[in-house]
């Protein structure tokens, strides 16, 4: 099967500095892709060159089969972008931004009247058709601009953090659509700082400083944890206790999960019962120790760590 983009050692230089390093990775048709990375790891300008908004430094990427530095308006014409800023024209009513991307993408007649009713259905903005759209809510400013960017019923579609600052029903009114899309076999590159939404991706690629540091499922991108455990710890003083887990040479490292302790050890078969003993030893109560399974937080901080360390042994970029 041809994939959907296709990347291959795309680099994106500004000066000296390296926003996007050699990186390489393929979409399948239907695929929800998401992009999890820090602030500043390279996620837009990844996704600018694969719009056909900025030009490669080095590299290639294929997207619906055309080129990026070859055709850039030919990607343009087959994608849809939502942008990591509103895309929207906040002036605007809903009905005259839905207008306005109809022109840009020459879509009119009956093939306009009908896309227009998709896009107030799919949105849930029947009856506010005339509202301006700066007084919408976030979570349907959000759908009219996913919308817009699907009017032209674009095969791949390009969302960068779609979802950032609304509410959680939004949220997952927004992964549903999603969802929707890629059951219809809407391509859809996504990127996203929510953990929990990265879950409902088919597969993740976790970017770090410009590098692609991790790809895979869920699911595959637990393996980082094999041969190491994590566990648990329940303690009234999760600081304080994190400090004394971490002084014992079964534990690598810990990070505070709420009122827990996330500690993850050396190796596979260390006793949770043996660490909760040396816990009290030292004067904590505990409530529990129990291994559990490594979250897709677990595992982005551990991806983010290491590869962070790698590059700065490495003498950084
Ligand atoms: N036009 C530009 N000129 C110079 N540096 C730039 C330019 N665009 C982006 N950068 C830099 O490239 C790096 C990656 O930026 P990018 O916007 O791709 O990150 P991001 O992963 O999308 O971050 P965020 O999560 O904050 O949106 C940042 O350090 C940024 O300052
Ligand atoms: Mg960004």
């Amino acid at each position: 099967m041809t994939p959907a983009i296709d990347v291959r050692g795309l680099t994106r230089r500004f000066g000296d500095f390296v926003a996007v390093d050699d990186v390489s990775f393929d979409v399948r048709p239907g695929e929800i892709f998401g992009f999890l990375g820090a602030n500043g790891a390279g996620k837009s300008t990844t996704i600018r060159m694969l719009c056909g908004l900025l030009a490669p430094t080095a590299g290639t990427a294929l997207v619906g089969g055309v080129d990026v530095a070859r055709d850039p308006e030919g990607v343009k014409r087959r994608i849809g972008y939502m942008s990591q800023k509103f895309s929207l024209y906040e002036a605007l009513t809903v009905d005259q931004n839905i207008a306005f991307f109809g022109g840009i993408y020459g879509i009119e007649g009956a093939r306009f009247q009908a896309r227009r009713r998709f896009v107030l259905e799919m949105a849930g903005l029947e009856g506010r058709e005339r509202v301006v759209t700066r007084d919408l809510p976030g979570g349907w400013r959000q759908r009219l601009a996913l919308g817009c960017a699907l009017l032209h019923e674009p095969p791949i579609v390009f969302l960068d953090e779609p979802t950032g600052s609304v509410d959680p029903l939004s949220r997952r009114r927004f992964w549903d659509l999603i969802t929707d899309l890629s059951s219809r076999g809407v391509t859809v590159l996504v990127t996203t700082h929510y953990l929990d939404e990265a879950e409902h991706c088919h597969r993740i690629a976790i970017i770090q400083a410009g590098k692609l540091a991790a790809l895979g499922t869920t699911d595959e991108l637990r393996q980082v944890f094999a041969g190491r455990a994590i566990l648990e710890v329940q303690t009234p003083r999760p600081v304080d206790a994190a400090l004394v887990l971490e002084a014992m040479p079964e534990i690598e490292k810990t990070s505070i999960f709420g009122t827990s302790v996330h500690a993850v050890t050396h190796t596979a078969d260390v006793d949770p019962a043996a660490i909760a003993r040396a816990l009290e030893a030292a004067g904590h109560a505990v409530t529990s120790v129990s291994r559990v399974p490594p979250s897709l937080e677990d595992v982005f901080l551990d991806v983010v760590e290491r590869t962070g360390a790698a590059a700065l042994a490495g003498g950084g970029r």
